[in-house]
């Protein structure tokens, strides 16, 4: 919006950005969640819109707020929310960076009343979610996909099949081996990992530094 000269790298660039968890409802009252901030996927789209991108932010439950202009932030709640509207976006944007903790399951069935205890044990019967970010790896056109890759055991080699699965451009590995690095940690220990499988090891630093180094990849790609 400041753009007056026009120097912008991202001015004329739409970017669609997930964040947060997701809520998955197994009564009126209870869900099953995840600890997910929300806080990468936010500087992500505050670091997007600083270089002139307009960003679709579609985020699951979290505290954070989003002020900056060129943001249009889209709540959902459950996983099957947070895939219909990308959906709804997808075909207009350029790239999409699916930073959010998605639910991986979700109850099979939402009671419509509050589930009262008794004396026995209680199962809940799961059933798997969609996976947003596979969904439009595999109907991307000219898009750039980012998604990232939380691992604790062979993480290379995890991340690199999630590439080839989810059809991405770059996928971030988010170590939880480091020091310092991981949720609800301040930092993050991450490896940019591209479609050739080029492997960039980063140091450790804050999630806004992550953020630039992430927007300064699509940068790139557009240079
Ligand atoms: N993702 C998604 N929709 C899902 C699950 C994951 O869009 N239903 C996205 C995440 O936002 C992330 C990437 O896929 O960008 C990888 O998420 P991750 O949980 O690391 O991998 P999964 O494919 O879910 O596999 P697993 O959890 O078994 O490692
Ligand atoms: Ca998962």
């Amino acid at each position: 919006e400041k753009d007056i000269e026009g120097k912008l790298p991202l001015r004329n660039k739409k970017i669609l950005v997930t964040a947060g968890p997701t809520y998955e409802a197994i009564d009126p009252v209870r869900f099953i969640g995840n600890h997910s901030s929300g806080k990468m996927g936010f500087d992500i789209a505050k670091a997007a819109a600083n270089l002139g991108a307009e960003v679709i932010l579609v985020s699951g439950p979290t505290h954070l707020q989003m002020k900056h202009s060129l943001v249009k932030l889209i709540k959902v709640v459950s996983a099957e929310d947070m895939y219909n509207a990308c959906h709804d976006y997808f075909n207009e944007v350029d790239v999409a960076i699916a930073a959010a903790a998605v639910a991986d399951y979700r109850p099979k069935n939402v009671a419509t009343q509050k589930i009262k205890k008794n004396d026995s044990a209680f199962t809940i019967e799961l059933e798997k979610t969609k996976d947003i970010l596979a969904s439009l790896g595999q109907i991307k056109k000219n898009q750039f996909l980012v998604g990232f890759a939380l691992e604790t055991e062979n993480e290379i080699e995890h991340a690199k099949q999630k590439i080839q699965k989810k059809n991405l451009d770059l996928i971030v590995l988010n170590s939880l081996n480091d020091e310092g690095a991981g949720f609800g940690k301040a930092t993050n220990k991450v490896t940019f990992i591209d479609k050739n499988f080029t492997i960039e090891p980063q140091d450790l630093k804050s999630k806004e530094e992550v953020a630039v180094d992430i927007v300064n990849k699509i940068v790139a790609h557009y240079a």
